[in-house]
């Protein structure tokens, strides 16, 4: 049977792939940009709108950085405003659940449930450094071995909330004309190592029951809290070998966890360029690329790195002779540090760099890599479901380097050709994300039943 596409939209924020300087980008902060993107993606009917989360502008040096757009609206305030503005698309947010309660997450989370008419849903992170902390009270809070704890409990425990209201009884109270008398009606009580709290959840059962979960992080932890926890993936793996490999990995944890593998859905962050032929795809893709890797951004790349002050060194010329400084405290912050450990990776890039006469920005292209699918709307169509259908994901989260306006083409040139393949709905299935992504149903108790 053909998988059918699980599709997301993606307005990332703070990051050096979105062309914000572009003649035709639109705000970082407006409304009428996540009202673009969330409109168009539910015209080609993709299952859900994603906004990553960031909780703390990124310094170099203690200083913020200058090429990052600055500041972002809150996740919550936008997604309840695009539930006024679309019908069926599902709103998903980012929401850190190290520096957040479960309390205001249930409430927040129900309240955009009961909004929406059953679209919501929370990308649980953890966060990455002490330095997005010292926003917060918690400066430095959480030790990175228990954040997956704490993610584990806050999960069960907003879980708990959402289930705290006996409809039936509510139900039962009405048809009396009681008012609220039943007693159980939004009651919990959670003692656990995380959070000991009691008391009376204020937010009444929304549509979805449980509004769904995703999560990101790749660690053995993250994997095995997604594989237990989570109804989707926010995965990094877009290219086949190791996206086939994460995709095996998880649905084995989940079985391990209990469940029906079916029932956690993995979706690659995924970027695009079409042109009319390939060769046009491909030279647009190029000139992507090098608006992408401006000087700075090459810079702060191998500085994170090195950890220290790079700019003496000529991006035209040869890698850095000094060694990375390991013990130096961070001389980026707040960007995920994706090469562990900095002296191997130096090790490598200076082997790479001689074997092939790289300079600093050629090698910043060769690491960078290019946008996953590049060419036709035929071709990009074609690779996009082969990757579906050899179990590389369950679906992808595009974004385009051009916000809000980018995803335009794929939604017209695209998405026809998925749907006229059978691998992409032409119609929403049901009202609710849950029903749309085909995930299992929660019953009053909130167990939920796998379809
Ligand atoms: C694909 C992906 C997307 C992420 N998006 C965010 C985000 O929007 N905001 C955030 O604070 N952390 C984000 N994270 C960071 C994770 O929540 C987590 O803190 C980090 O990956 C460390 O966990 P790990 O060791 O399990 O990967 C993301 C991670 C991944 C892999």
């Amino acid at each position: 049977m053909t998988k059918q596409i699980i599709l997301a939209a993606y307005v990332g924020g703070v990051n050096e792939h979105t062309l914000w300087e572009h003649p035709e980008a639109g705000s970082q902060i407006a409304f009428s940009t996540f009202k673009h993107v969330a409109q168009t993606a539910e015209r080609g009917r993709f299952d859900y709108f994603f906004l990553a989360e960031g909780l703390a502008l990124r310094a170099r040096d203690g200083v913020i950085f200058d090429h990052d757009i600055a500041g972002r609206p809150d996740t919550l305030a936008v997604l309840a405003s695009l539930a006024a503005v679309t019908s069926h698309i599902g709103l998903v947010g980012t929401l850190n659940a190290t520096f957040n309660e479960p309390y205001e997450l249930a409430r927040q989370l129900a309240s955009l449930d009961h909004l929406s008419g059953g679209r919501a849903g929370w990308n649980v992170v953890t966060s990455f450094d002490a330095y997005t902390g010292a926003n917060f009270r918690r400066g430095g809070f959480l030790p990175y071995a228990e954040r997956y704890e704490r993610a584990e409990e806050t999960v069960a425990t907003v879980r708990e909330l959402w289930d705290s209201w006996n409809e039936d009884a509510v139900a039962a109270d009405k048809a009396t004309g009681q008012f609220l008398a039943d007693p159980s009606a939004g009651a919990f009580a959670h003692h656990g190592r995380q959070f000991d709290i009691e008391g009376r959840f204020t937010v009444p059962r929304s549509p979805q029951g449980r509004p769904i979960v995703v999560q990101a992080g790749v660690s053995p932890a993250g994997r095995d809290f997604a594989a237990a926890n989570s109804d989707a993936i926010f995965s990094p793996y877009s290219r086949l070998a190791e996206a086939k490999d994460f995709y095996a990995d998880i649905k084995q944890r989940a079985r391990n966890a209990g469940r029906n593998p079916d029932d956690v859905k993995i979706l690659p962050g995924t970027s695009f360029v079409l042109g009319d032929t390939q060769a046009e795809a491909e030279e647009k893709a190029r000139h992507v690329k090098e608006q992408q890797l401006t000087d700075r951004t090459i810079q702060v790349i191998f500085e994170q790195v090195w950890n220290r002050d790079l700019s003496d060194y000529d991006p035209d010329g040869p890698l850095p002779d000094v060694e990375p400084d390991t013990t130096a405290p961070d001389f980026i912050q707040g960007r995920a540090l994706i090469h562990g450990d900095r002296h191997a990776t130096v090790a490598k890039w200076r082997a790479l760099a001689e074997e092939r006469g790289y300079t600093l920005r050629e090698l910043a292209h060769e690491i960078s890599g290019s946008a996953d699918y590049v060419g036709t709307p035929t071709r990009v169509a074609d690779q996009l479901d082969a990757f579906i259908q050899e179990d590389g994901a369950d679906g992808v989260v595009l974004g385009s380097h051009l916000v809000p306006s980018g995803l335009d083409e794929f939604v017209d040139r695209v998405v026809p050709l998925l749907q006229e393949r059978g691998s992409l709905r032409t119609e929403y299935e049901g009202t609710t994300l849950r029903e749309n992504l085909g995930l299992p149903l929660p019953d009053r108790d909130g167990a939920l039943v796998s379809r």
